[in-house]
């Protein structure tokens, strides 16, 4: 076949053939997930997102091209077993305990971090710190800012109190530049990239801040972690507006991804690990943001309950535990007579279906009706909470706020509550009610099974409850009715027999 083609031909399909190799090849890319298109298409088929769609020159993106790739020949490597000698991961600290015990214990040689987070929330501050004080032990390390000039970043150092700090500072974008310099001289302990959205490299034709340049980055950036053994942060801002990459693009490609949440009214930041190769993913750091930058929160339940409502019917304090630390945080709850057709379940913090799981258990076990109510429920200082163990607390400021009865301000409470009504016990019972004591809570409302694991009850007086329906009783009995006006909905809602309901509760409801 080959010979009946004359060779001018011959000449002309290998000059097709590069002419197509060399076009750039544009597709249209997810900025929010990453997931490449041929044609555009106002929803992203893979996250769901609509508009995330934009036209990117993705030459280069593959590194090699086909007809090399398919005539390299692969080298053999030895497979190694299970068994054998491992060192542990050297780490280097930052000098925040706080952020050490979110990254694990410090930062591992040679291993990539995404910090990500809303801009504005304090990403820039938490790092100009740790790279301060890191630097003050002794260790080089490398600030890249991206995003501000060097004077800005000097600005921020001295308004912290640190810009005696020996950090090596610069404002540049380009990897490849960035990695000439740093690969020059002794090699950077840790290199903060603020952020991964502004940087750029050649190999890719795309904008910056495109999926493809922030992923090309990435991987240029992590290359050389691995090579030299420098520990590197990469800050990603999350915005959902379309025209930057999101971060999620390099969440896989990097060791740990830490985000730092808040809100934008509160004081209170939360450093949490979503993803850590080396480390713990359920740990915490809180910080508190000051006008002289993040000040550590050591014991975060006294900043949590600091500004609490004493005596307010809804609210509860849950006993909690964040990773290996007990924390104490106020649930607050509103159930208020609604006007709309299909009453609203708003909530903040919390897992929105626990909070329907829980309305349903009393509804169908208590006798509490709540389809004529509007239901909030939130966690007081920013803090998400994702143990099930919130379930108790959570029903308890629930109906304190239904029957407008404040619950005992020195009480805690904790425990799951089961489809059944039954409230199952929850892990760490002693470290709870330890902090509960030690903050000077009195008594605390926990599953009748969990008494058994007690090793010390700290000196609280203990309320063991086997039902939610015994505690709804005992809360419905404190409370004085309101909502008198709310009758018509509710008038045909009929409360079951079984339940153990005061009569008084009864009347409200039904
Ligand atoms: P920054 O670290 O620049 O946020 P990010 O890098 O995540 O975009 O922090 C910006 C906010 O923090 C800004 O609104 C001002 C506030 N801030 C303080 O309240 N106190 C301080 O000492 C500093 C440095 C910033
Ligand atoms: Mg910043």
């Amino acid at each position: 076949m080959q010979d009946l083609i004359r060779p001018i031909d011959r000449y002309q399909i290998a000059l097709n053939d590069r002419i197509i190799m060399a076009k750039s090849t544009l597709s249209f890319v997810c900025q929010n997930c990453g997931a490449a298109y041929n044609r555009w298409q106002g929803k992203c088929d893979s996250c769901g997102e609509w508009n995330t769609l934009s036209e990117e020159d993705t030459t280069g993106a593959t590194s090699m091209p086909v007809s090399v790739r398919s005539k390299r020949k692969g080298r053999t490597f030895k497979l190694e077993s299970l068994t054998g000698k491992t060192q542990d991961a050297p780490r280097l600290s930052s000098g925040m305990t706080e952020l050490d015990r979110v990254t694990g214990g410090g930062f591992v040689r040679g291993s990539v971090l995404l910090v990500g987070g809303d801009p504005g929330i304090g990403k820039s501050t938490l790092l100009t710190q740790a790279t301060s004080l890191m630097a003050r032990a002794g260790h080089r390390v490398v600030y890249i800012s991206g995003e501000e000039a060097v004077a800005q970043v000097r600005l921020r150092a001295e308004r912290l109190g640190l810009a005696d700090a020996p950090v090596q500072l610069a404002a540049e974008t380009s990897v490849e530049d960035i990695v000439s310099t740093l690969s020059e001289g002794a090699v950077p302990r840790l290199i903060v990239i603020d952020s991964i959205q502004t940087m750029w490299t050649d190999t890719v034709e795309s904008a910056p801040g495109t999926v493809t340049q922030v992923r090309a980055s990435a991987q240029a950036l992590i290359r050389f972690a691995k090579k030299t053994g420098a520990a590197i942060i990469l800050v990603g801002h999350v915005t959902k507006d379309g025209q930057i990459a999101g971060p999620r693009v390099v969440e896989h490609m990097v060791d740990a991804v830490l985000s730092f949440e808040g809100e934008g009214s509160q004081h209170f930041r939360i450093l949490r690990a979503m993803k850590n190769r080396f480390g713990p993913t359920d740990e915490i750091g809180v910080f508190e943001m000051t006008g002289l930058g993040l000040r550590e929160v050591s014991n975060p339940s006294e900043l949590f309950l600091s500004e609490r409502d004493l005596g307010s019917p809804g609210t509860a304090v849950f006993a909690g535990i964040e990773g290996t630390r007990p924390v104490l945080v106020e649930l607050q709850a509103l159930v208020a007579p609604t006007t709309l057709g299909t009453p609203r379940r708003a909530v903040v913090g919390w897992d929105p279906s626990r909070l329907s799981m829980v309305l349903a258990v009393l509804e169908a076990h208590c006798g509490v009706k709540l389809s004529g109510y509007d239901v909030y429920l939130n966690v007081a200082g920013g803090l998400r909470i994702q143990e099930p163990a919130a379930d108790l607390a959570a029903a308890a400021a629930l109906v304190s706020s239904l029957v407008n009865a404040p619950l005992p301000t020195d009480a805690v409470y904790f425990g799951e509550i089961s489809l059944s009504g039954a409230v199952r016990p929850v892990a760490q019972t002693s470290a709870r009610l330890k902090e509960a004591a030690k903050l000077g809570f009195g008594r605390a409302v926990l599953p009748e099974s969990a008494r058994g694991e007690i090793g010390s009850d700290g000196g609280l007086s203990l309320n063991s409850v086997g039902g939610l329906t015994s505690l709804v009783a005992e809360i419905a009995a404190r409370g004085t009715p309101r909502n008198a006006g709310n009758g018509n909905r509710d008038a045909n809602a009929g409360t079951s027999e079984k339940n153990a309901t005061p009569s008084r509760f009864r009347r409200e409801n039904g």
